[in-house]
């Protein structure tokens, strides 16, 4: 088949070499001149083609680069061509694979590919392959080189991939996630699963942290995550002296006041919440070992303090990453409600938006189908509230605690004090009732204010001027079934 040397795409991914050869290219051309006859190149159609934000179709070219851009310098506008598969390919999802394709063209004829070429292929195809898939054989059959040599290459990456992946199984076993489930995630067997969780020790921690390396170093020399370093650091402690350990002060008091998140557990998120309030509900209102359900999971904090303080955790997000696997994506739709776990959780710990607090930056994560609670109208906000409640009540078990936190939203924004409308508010109050109406009784009431540093002098006399009375509150409720 002849096609337009136009239409045609030279991708730089699926290319396996560094660079175009332009002593390869004038070669050809002075051949062209001579009236040489090239064979066909090699094409493939595909589509899911990425173009700047939008995806298409293309057809890429696997073998020919040098060959057609000749023809097109002589101004030839057609070349001979063969294609690959007789029909387009999903590009996404078949890169590796164009690329070895290529690659194997490339180590047959012309202009063959240097060593430093297929290093780069191999090393390209084992990053996009955490699971594996192409083994070392395979690799050094595609690219004619030895498998040793592939070993060579590669190793280091798949040395990472292979911890990384060991992080995974043990973080999801410690937060109670059965074996068939983590097998089921991560393609990985469950009998491989349980020697990776039974086997792997960790006994150096200690000799490096007496060696005088910080916890930032032991993370990554085993490439790990900081949260599960610590929790490894900490196991078998008993909760106070894991409160010592990290420096965090334990309180006596129900007023929680923390200046500013731990960076060390959770990942920047809008909202996010310190981890020294989830520990303090865990002191209070779990043990170890006790199952806690993570809704609306945001950036990762409840699991994180799960990990280190021993407890269960499940978490959902309509906002999923692959960093945090053990946030499962689920949207709570008050049009069809879906309580999406078996274990009954001994905590709820509900951190939803604060009404429309964040509207922006929640919506951001969200989509047309799976809204955010933070698009909704008062109404509809508490309405939700309401349904989450009773759908909990419904679900938990006599015994379990909801911890509730959330703020008082008032309209205060550029009103008076003294002209604040209630009806544009929503208080704590209201939250106490429709707790309440749900069936959960309210045990405790714990103040655990935001720092009122955010504001510059400027902003703060502003707001002194006008009477307006800002606010810095922010209360978690804990309630038990009635
Ligand atoms: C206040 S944030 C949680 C912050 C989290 N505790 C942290 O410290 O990182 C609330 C979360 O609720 C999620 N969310 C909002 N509406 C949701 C819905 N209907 N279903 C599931 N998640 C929802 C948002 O994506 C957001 O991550």
């Amino acid at each position: 088949m002849e096609v337009n040397i136009s239409d045609l795409t030279w991708d730089q991914f699926i290319y396996p070499r560094g660079g175009k050869s332009d002593k390869t290219i004038n070669a050809y051309v002075e051949a062209l001149e001579t009236g040489a006859q090239f064979p066909p190149i090699k094409i493939q159609r595909v589509f899911n083609y990425a173009d700047g934000n939008d995806t298409t179709e293309a057809i890429i070219i696997l073998d020919g680069v040098h060959r057609s851009s000749a023809f097109k310098e002589k101004g030839i506008k057609k070349i001979e061509a063969v294609e690959w598969k007789d029909k387009p390919l999903d590009y996404e999802k078949n890169k590796t694979t164009l690329l070895l394709e290529s690659a194997e063209c490339n180590t047959r004829h012309g202009d063959r590919l240097s060593p430093g070429d297929k290093k780069r292929v191999a090393r390209d195809i084992a990053s996009t392959d955490p699971e594996c898939k192409w083994t070392e054989e395979a690799l050094a059959e595609k690219l004619g080189v030895s498998q040793q040599t592939v070993n060579t290459w590669i190793s280091d990456i798949r040395a990472r991939q292979k911890t990384s992946r060991n992080t995974v199984i043990l973080r999801l076993s410690r937060l109670g996630w059965p074996q068939e489930k983590i097998a089921e995630t991560t393609g990985i067997t469950r009998g491989r699963i349980a020697q990776i969780v039974n086997n792997t020790n960790f006994g150096e921690i200690n000799t490096l942290l007496a060696q005088g390396r910080d916890m930032e170093y032991i993370a990554r020399h085993y490439s790990m995550d900081l949260p599960l370093v610590w929790t490894l650091r900490l196991e078998g402690k008993t909760d106070q002296e894991k409160f010592k350990e990290l420096g965090w002060g334990l309180r006596t008091w129900d007023q929680w006041n923390f200046n500013e998140c731990d960076e060390r557990f959770g990942d920047d998120w809008p909202g996010r919440i310190p981890a020294q309030l989830i520990a303090h509900t865990l002191f209070y209102f779990t043990k170890p070992g006790d199952p806690v359900l993570d809704p609306m999971a945001g950036g990762g904090v409840v699991s994180d303090v799960c990990l280190l303080f021993e407890r269960k955790c499940q978490s959902f997000d309509l906002a999923v990453r692959d960093n945090r696997p053990e946030i499962l994506c689920h949207h709570w739709d008050p049009r069809n409600w879906k309580w999406p776990i078996t274990k009954k959780p001994d905590l709820i710990f509900f951190d939803p938006p604060y009404y429309i607090k964040k509207e922006k930056e929640y919506e951001e994560k969200a989509n047309d189908n799976t809204p955010s609670i933070s698009s909704y109208t008062k109404e509809e906000y508490e309405r939700f509230l309401e349904g989450f409640f009773l759908l909990a009540h419904k679900n938990a078990k006599p015994t379990t605690s909801m911890a509730f936190l959330n703020a008082d939203w008032r309209d205060f924004e550029s009103t008076p004090a003294s002209k604040e409308k209630p009806d544009k508010s929503i208080t704590i109050f209201d939250y106490h009732r429709l707790l309440s109406e749900a069936g959960w009784e309210v045990t405790h009431r714990i103040e655990c204010p935001l720092s009122s540093e955010r504001l510059s002098g400027n902003q703060v006399q502003r707001i002194q001027d006008k009477r307006i009375l800002g606010t810095v509150g922010r209360t978690l409720l804990i309630a038990k079934r009635a």
